[in-house]
């Protein structure tokens, strides 16, 4: 029988005190000339773990990934794998391997000859090594198409043979950089899933990038958010999502609207605010106690407010009035941008929940915003 504290943290590690991480960056720093591109990143990652690095394009994720595996020199701070310190340690003798941003395959190589490239420094006999190819092949579901040439490949069959191709040397950490960027958006959903299952058959820990944040968030055991080479935020996708820290993650991971105001009054569990721009008082929940008249910020997701045609009533509720500005039909949503009568605009995700209703929200209706005090993050910077 397992405890209640091992149940809840077997597999999420990183919230047991005792668990030991497999990577260890620690305050790792790299500058190129006076221009730091990582700036300081402290990051424990677990064996097993699906750990997502997301952030602007230039923010330091590839050159993180590069120091990892090998192929960069942190300017200070250590990294440690499984407890050695990887200081001076070439890449090809880390227990890593790397699967880069453009996973270049070779032209007038087969599938085979491809895969079995990863194995051309390691010394074994030919038997052995055609051996672990049609395993690498057969995890990867591509025994079949052994053969073929890179050119006679769809585009997710080359990214498996790529990820065959890191895979082979058996690494315990697989660094990707972008691995499902060259895919269309079907393909890419297919790969993500087939990813998933890949790691979970070969257990190894995967430390990949990328810019597709509901990739980060289908995919990852935990995220990190980075912004101009410092991780702003670690944590599972739902608690990035739900609890962002500040105001740059609540932006970038997803979508959030943003009231900017004072502190009005602050409670244990609730904080009310003055927003100058829409005029109104808003509430929302907070564990701190803050200071009247502080700067802060209310964060509410577009699907956690409510729209309606008449008002609604409740304790701690926000509610704003606006007119729908623009409408987009998604199928099974749809999106509202909603004009304040200060003039800013709030975005709403409405389910559509029936084909065509009478009661629909249609351009141009004044309607109602709600909201509760639970929905709503108050964030401080
Ligand atoms: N060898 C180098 N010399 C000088 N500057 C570099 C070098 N390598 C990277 N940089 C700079 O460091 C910053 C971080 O680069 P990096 O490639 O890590 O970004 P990234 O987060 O992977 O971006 P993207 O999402 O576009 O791939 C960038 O501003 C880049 O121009
Ligand atoms: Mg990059």
């Amino acid at each position: 029988m397992l405890s209640a504290q091992q149940q809840s943290t077997g597999d999420r590690p990183w919230l047991d005190p005792a668990a030991k991480p497999q990577i260890v960056i620690e305050n790792v720093v790299k500058t190129f000339g006076a221009f730091t591109a990582v700036d300081g990143v402290d990051l424990r990652i677990y064996k097993g773990e699906m750990f997502a690095l997301v952030g602007a394009s230039g923010c330091g994720k590839t050159t993180l990934l590069r120091m990892l595996a090998g192929f960069a020199a942190p300017s200070s701070g250590r990294i440690l794998i499984e407890d050695a310190d990887m200081s001076g340690v070439p890449p090809h003798e880390r227990p890593v391997n790397m699967m880069f941003q453009s996973y270049a395959l070779f032209p007038h190589m087969t599938v085979e000859q491809n895969v079995g490239y990863g194995l051309r420094r390691i010394r074994e006999d030919a038997a052995v090594k055609a051996k672990r190819v049609t395993e690498a092949l057969d995890m990867v579901e591509l025994g079949p198409l052994a053969r073929r040439k890179p050119h006679q490949l769809s585009g997710g069959q080359r990214q498996r043979v790529a990820l065959a191709r890191a895979l082979i040397r058996r690494p315990k950490v697989l660094l990707l950089d972008e691995p499902l960027s060259a895919l269309d958006k079907k393909l890419r959903e297919q790969t993500q899933f087939e990813l998933m299952n890949i790691q979970y058959r070969v257990g190894i820990t995967f430390v990949f990038v990328t810019h597709d944040q509901d990739e980060a968030m289908a995919l990852s055991t935990r995220i990190a958010v980075m912004n101009h080479g410092q991780v702003q935020q670690v944590g599972a996708p739902a608690d990035i999502y739900e609890f962002p820290r500040n105001r740059f993650v609540a932006d970038f991971v997803g979508t959030t609207n943003l009231f900017e105001g004072e502190v009005d009054h602050s409670e244990a569990g609730f904080t009310t605010l003055n927003c100058a721009q829409t005029g109104t008082a808003l509430v929302a929940d907070d564990p701190g106690r803050h200071a009247r008249g502080q700067r802060v910020w209310l964060a509410v997701r577009p699907e956690k407010i409510k729209l309606t045609k008449e008002p609604v009533s409740g304790t701690r509720m926000n509610q704003l009035r606006g007119m729908v500005w623009e409408l987009g039909y998604l199928g099974n949503r749809s999106t509202y941008r909603i004009k304040l009568d200060c003039g800013k605009i709030v975005t709403v995700f409405a389910q559509n929940e029936r084909r065509s209703s009478q009661w629909a929200i249609d351009w141009s209706d004044e309607v109602y915003l709600s909201w509760t005090a639970e929905s709503a993050v108050l964030l401080l910077e």
